[in-house]
């Protein structure tokens, strides 16, 4: 019998953790194997529209343990979910924890258990924007160096790792289990009504034509003048094309910290509450384009065959700029609108990198029940 906890945290953590917990017990009961599974949520999002409505679509089982730990400065929300996280471990003493992505909650779940000699699992380790001011990119770097168990989405990773001094033995090119996720839902996302209730179809059922923005980062959003500057621009771009706008809960905020809603109210904007999932994938997928600074949009938008339009000056996706529809504009103006008018001239098809198949989880959850053997 093999016990393992599955971390997730932050609303991004969710469509990469579902596909696993159901192929590990798919694969346990082929195997005749016996598998406890226990999903522990930290709390890091906790609102509906970032937590419980992406649990419900998605399919996963309720949490077993709810830290509720909210948010904070990074010290502090890291701090909280390693004291609360260490309690479950004593409790439960796991043979595995898998954390997955870059957040708070991976970096804080994997110190815990490695302090206690349980092996971790990283699903989407060595992705590296090599910007070390994302706080990310130290999630990411100090996860993947405690790590046992190392699965990745795209070849660049291994080169990162290795390059970091990791075992190449520990290092698993799986695939990309956000994107299986994807490909399971992406048809039911397409039927949402969400465009009618946006007024975005006409009365002939045609789709009127629409951008859609996501915009979080804090080297973006926390600072007036790049806010500034990035609304502005955007304000300019929306009287050519409409820009739905999901509003995340650090820019409303920020937004409203530096009076800067008259740039929103000087453009063609249509705000919107953060969506959950199959309406988040539907308004993607029906868009011209998509600006934004998330690292999995990037993702979702090339194998969606959406022009990707990244509001930032790296990227730790390199895939989605060599094999897929993204390109990276940063924050200066210029360059956003000679890509956006560029992005609206071209034609872009849906793209698949190596292993963006739809059975990423398949082939981890092989792997660990082999080792856990
Ligand atoms: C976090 C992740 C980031 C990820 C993003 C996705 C870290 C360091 N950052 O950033 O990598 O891309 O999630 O959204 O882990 N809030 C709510 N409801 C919630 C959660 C947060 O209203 O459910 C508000 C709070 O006021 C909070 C702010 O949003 O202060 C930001 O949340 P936080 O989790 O600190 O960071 P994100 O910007 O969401």
């Amino acid at each position: 019998m093999s016990k393992i906890i599955h971390v997730v945290g932050a609303r991004p953590n969710f469509m990469k953790i579902a596909p696993v917990i159901e192929a590990i017990n798919a694969s346990a009961a082929r195997k005749g194997r016996s598998v406890t599974q226990i999903l522990v949520h930290t709390g890091q999002h906790y609102t509906p529209e970032m937590s419980s409505l992406m649990f419900e679509q998605l399919g996963l089982p309720t949490p077993d343990y709810n830290l509720d730990v909210g948010s904070g400065g990074h010290g502090q929300q890291t701090g909280r979910i390693m004291e609360a996280f260490e309690q479950v471990l004593l409790k439960e003493q796991p043979d595995l924890v898998v954390v997955v992505g870059d957040v708070n909650s991976t970096i804080a779940c994997a110190l815990d258990a490695k302090k206690m000699n349980i092996p971790v699992a990283h699903i989407e380790a060595g992705l590296r924007s090599f910007d070390r001011e994302m706080p990310e990119e130290i999630n990411r770097i100090l996860t993947d160096a405690i790590s046992d168990y190392l699965f990745t989405t795209e070849e660049s990773a291994r080169m990162n790792l290795v390059g970091e001094g990791i075992d190449g033995g520990k290092i698993f090119f799986v695939g990309n289990t956000m994107i299986d996720t994807l490909l399971k839902h992406k048809d039911a996302a397409k039927s949402r009504p969400i465009l009618k209730q946006l007024n975005l179809i006409d009365g002939n059922h045609n789709t009127q034509a629409y951008g859609l923005v996501t915009l979080h980062r804090p080297s973006n959003v926390d600072k007036v003048e790049p806010l500034k500057e990035l609304l502005s621009c955007l304000a300019e771009l929306s009287k050519d094309l409409p820009l739905v706008m999901p509003i995340h809960p650090r820019t409303k905020a920020n937004i409203e910290k530096f009076n800067l809603m008259h740039l929103i109210e000087s453009g063609n904007f249509l705000l919107i509450e953060p969506q959950g999932y199959l309406d988040f994938i539907c308004l993607l997928s029906n868009a011209k384009l998509i600006l934004s600074d998330s690292g999995g949009i990037q993702e979702e938008a090339t194998v969606l065959g959406v022009p990707c339009l990244t509001l930032r000056e790296n990227t730790e996706r390199p895939i989605t700029i060599s094999e897929g529809t993204n390109t990276l504009v940063g924050n200066n103006p210029n360059a956003i609108v000679k890509a956006f008018n560029s992005a609206l001239t071209k034609d872009f098809s849906e793209k698949r990198p190596k292993y963006w198949d739809g059975s990423a989880a398949q082939r981890i959850a092989e792997i660990l029940l082999t080792h856990l053997a």
